[in-house]
C-alpha cells in the first residue's frame, strides 16, 4: 500500500498571531503568512498547520471560539483564507486548520443560548447538571461552573470560559461535522484536532476513581489524586475518530492529526488498532520532554517502531505553542538542537516544526502577574521555581513570542508601536536573515536536512533498523527501502568518538569526517551515509 501523502509530508506549525504581522497592528496575521510562504517552501516545509484564527474574545488566544466558520478580524477575512490555501497549494503545500470540536467559547451564541434556561433549543448542547460529580478538569480545579439563570452547572474540561459541547446530542455532532465539511469543501489539507481524547464522556457522570497521581503527565493525563476513567478516552471517541476519518475520505486524502494525551498503545487505538482507519496521525506528546541522550533517544525508537510500524505513521514533535521550546531544553547549545533535528527529520515519521524551531528560538522568561495566558493565573499561588524544577513552562506566553526575522525594529516581525507580546532579545543572533547566510546556522542545517529528506525517497518511507553494537552515547540507525540503505549515526557526547564500519560507499555527509572506512565524529557530530546495499 502507498502511504497517503501525509504519512510523507513535513509539518510546521505556525501561531499566527507571532508569525508575521502585515499590517501594523501588533498582532500576525494570514496575509503575514501569504507573505512568507516563499520563505517556508524554500526551507523545504510541505504542510503548515495553522493554529485557530477564527472570530474568538481571545481569552485562549483561539482556542474558545464563538464563531466556527468566520476569520476573526485581527487575523483577516475568509478572502485571505481562501487565497492562503491557493498560494499554498500553487507551491505545492498544504493547509492544515486547528478544529477546536470539543469546547467553545462562553461568548458563543450557542452557549449564550443554552445558558439562558433549561428548555432553550441550545440547552441541551452543552453538558449541564444539577449537581457537581467529583471530575476534575485537565489544568486542575473542579470543571463544574455554576450558572445562576439555570441553577445548573456546565462542564468545561480546560478553562470555565470554554464549556463543553454535548456530542451525545445528534444536532450538535452533525453542526460539527458539517463544519468540517464546509473547511474541507473550501480546500483544506486537513486538520490538528485539539484534545480529542475528551470529546465524549461518560452518559452516567459516574465518579472518577481516586489515585495517588498528584500531577497529569505527557502520557498519563490522570492526576489531581484522580483516574480520569470517565471524562476522557470513551469508546464513543475513538468511533468519533472513525466517522471523521470517513468524511474526510470523502474529499480523497485529508489528515486528521489528533491531539491525545496518553500512552502510545492508547494514541494506536486512536489510530485505528489493525488498520490505520482512524486517525492518520497523533501526537505522542511523550517526547516533548526529551532527555538529551542516546540511550533515551534509542529507547524513544524502539518504543515507536514496536507501537506504530507501518501501514501506521508516528509524529515526531519537540515543541509546540503549549510546551517549553526544545532550545530552552537543550540549555541553548546550537550543537545539540542540529543533532535533535538530524534526528527528527531522519528517523520514521511525519516530523512537526513549531515555528522559530529552526532558527533556535528559544524562551523568554516574564513574570507570571502580567500573563496574557490565562493558565498562570490559576496557579499564581504556587511558587516559580517549583514549575522551573520540574521542567514545565506554565506561562505559556514565554514559547509565543513573535517569530525573529532580522535585525530591524521587532525583528522585523512588525511595524506597529507595540506588539502583543515582547520580542525575545536575542533577536539580534537569533534571527533568519543572518542564519541565511550563516555557514552551519541551525536554519541552514535544517534546510540541508529537509533538501535530502525531499530527495530521498528512503527517509520518507523507508523502514527504521537500529543499529547494535554502538560505543555509549552513540545512536544509529539504517533506513532501508527496496535496494536503497542510508545510514544515520549521531554522537551524543561531548567526546570525539572513532567507529570502524563494514560499508563500502559514502556518498555524501553531514557535519561527520570520513576517513576510508573509519568515520571520525567530533562532539556532537553527525553523519548521513548513503549505500549501496551490502553484497
Ligand atoms: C489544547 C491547545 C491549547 C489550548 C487547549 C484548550 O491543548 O493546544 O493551546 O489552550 O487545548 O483548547
Amino acid at each position: 500500500m502507498p502511504y497517503p501523502w501525509y504519512h510523507k509530508t513535513t509539518i510546521y506549525q505556525i501561531y499566527p498571531r507571532s508569525f508575521y504581522d502585515s499590517n501594523a497592528d501588533g498582532i500576525g496575521d494570514l496575509r503575514g503568512i501569504i507573505q512568507k510562504l516563499d520563505y517556508l517552501n524554500r526551507l523545504g516545509i510541505e504542510t503548515i498547520w495553522i493554529s485557530p484564527f477564527f472570530s474568538s474574545p481571545q481569552r485562549d488566544f483561539g482556542y474558545d471560539i464563538s464563531d466556527y466558520l468566520s476569520v476573526s478580524e485581527e487575523y483577516g477575512t475568509p478572502g485571505d483564507l481562501k487565497e492562503l490555501i491557493d498560494e499554498a497549494h500553487q507551491r505545492g503545500m498544504k493547509i492544515v486548520l486547528d478544529l477546536v470540536m470539543n469546547h467553545t467559547s462562553d461568548q458563543h451564541p450557542w452557549f449564550k443560548e443554552s445558558r439562558t434556561s433549561r428548555d432553550n433549543p441550545k440547552a441541551d448542547w452543552y453538558l449541564w447538571r444539577d449537581k457537581p460529580n467529583n471530575w476534575q478538569s485537565m489544568t486542575g480545579g473542579s470543571g463544574w461552573h455554576y450558572a445562576p439563570e439555570r441553577d445548573q452547572y456546565y462542564w468545561a474540561s480546560f478553562l470555565g470560559f470554554q464549556p463543553d459541547l454535548n456530542y451525545r446530542n445528534p444536532q450538535v455532532k452533525q453542526t460539527m461535522l458539517d463544519i468540517a465539511r464546509h473547511w474541507l469543501g473550501m480546500g483544506v489539507d486537513g486538520f490538528r484536532l485539539d484534545i480529542f481524547n475528551v470529546i465524549y464522556k461518560d452518559a452516567g457522570y459516574r465518579d472518577n476513581p481516586f489515585s495517588l497521581k498528584i500531577a497529569p503527565a505527557e502520557n498519563d493525563p490522570s492526576g489531581y489524586f484522580q483516574e480520569m476513567k470517565y471524562n476522557l478516552n470513551q469508546p464513543q471517541s475513538i468511533r468519533f475518530a472513525k466517522e471523521l476519518r470517513s468524511l474526510c475520505d470523502e474529499f480523497g486524502e485529508r489528515m486528521l492529526l489528533g491531539e491525545i494525551g496518553g500512552k502510545q498503545d492508547l494514541l494506536r487505538i486512536y489510530m485505528g488498532e489493525q488498520a490505520n482507519n482512524g486517525l492518520g496521525l497523533v501526537f505522542d506528546f511523550g517526547m516533548l520532554r526529551f532527555k538529551f541522550t542516546a540511550e533515551y533517544f534509542r529507547k524513544l525508537l524502539e518504543d515507536i517502531e514496536f507501537q506504530f510500524p507501518p501501514p501506521f505513521m508516528p509524529v515526531y514533535v519537540f515543541s509546540n505553542h503549549d510546551r517549553r521550546r526544545s532550545m530552552d531544553r537543550l540549555g541553548g547549545d546550537l550543537r545539540k538542537a542540529k543533532l535533535l533535528h538530524m534526528l527528527q527529520l531522519t528517523v520514521r515519521g511525519v516530523p512537526c516544526i513549531y515555528y522559530g524551531e529552526e532558527i533556535g528560538m528559544t524562551n523568554l522568561r516574564l513574570p507570571f502577574r502580567s500573563a496574557l495566558d490565562p493558565i498562570p493565573h490559576k496557579f499564581k499561588f504556587i511558587p516559580r521555581f517549583v514549575f522551573d524544577r520540574m521542567g514545565t513552562t506554565i506561562n505559556r506566553d514565554e514559547v509565543r513570542t513573535p517569530m525573529q526575522w532580522d535585525e530591524r525594529h521587532h525583528a522585523g516581525f512588525s511595524k506597529a508601536e507595540r506588539t502583543w507580546l515582547p520580542i525575545h532579545p536575542n533577536y539580534r543572533e537569533v534571527n533568519v536573515e543572518k542564519e541565511s547566510v550563516q555557514a552551519g546556522s541551525l536554519l541552514n542545517t535544517i534546510r540541508a536536512l529537509l533538501k535530502i529528506r525531499s530527495s530521498e525517497r528512503v527517509l520518507r518511507e523507508g523502514s527504521l533498523c537500529l543499529m547494535d553494537g554502538l560505543p555509549k552515547g552513540i545512536l544509529g540507525y539504517h533506513r532501508h527501502h527496496k535496494a536503497e540503505t542510508l545510514g544515520i549515526l549521531m554522537n551524543f557526547t561531548d567526546q570525539p568518538r572513532l567507529l570502524t564500519m563494514k560499508y563500502r560507499e559514502c556518498l555524501f555527509k553531514v557535519a561527520a569526517t570520513v576517513e576510508k572506512k573509519t568515520l571520525k565524529f567530533g562532539s556532537f557530530e553527525q553523519g548521513i551515509e548513503k549505500r549501496s546495499p551490502l553484497s
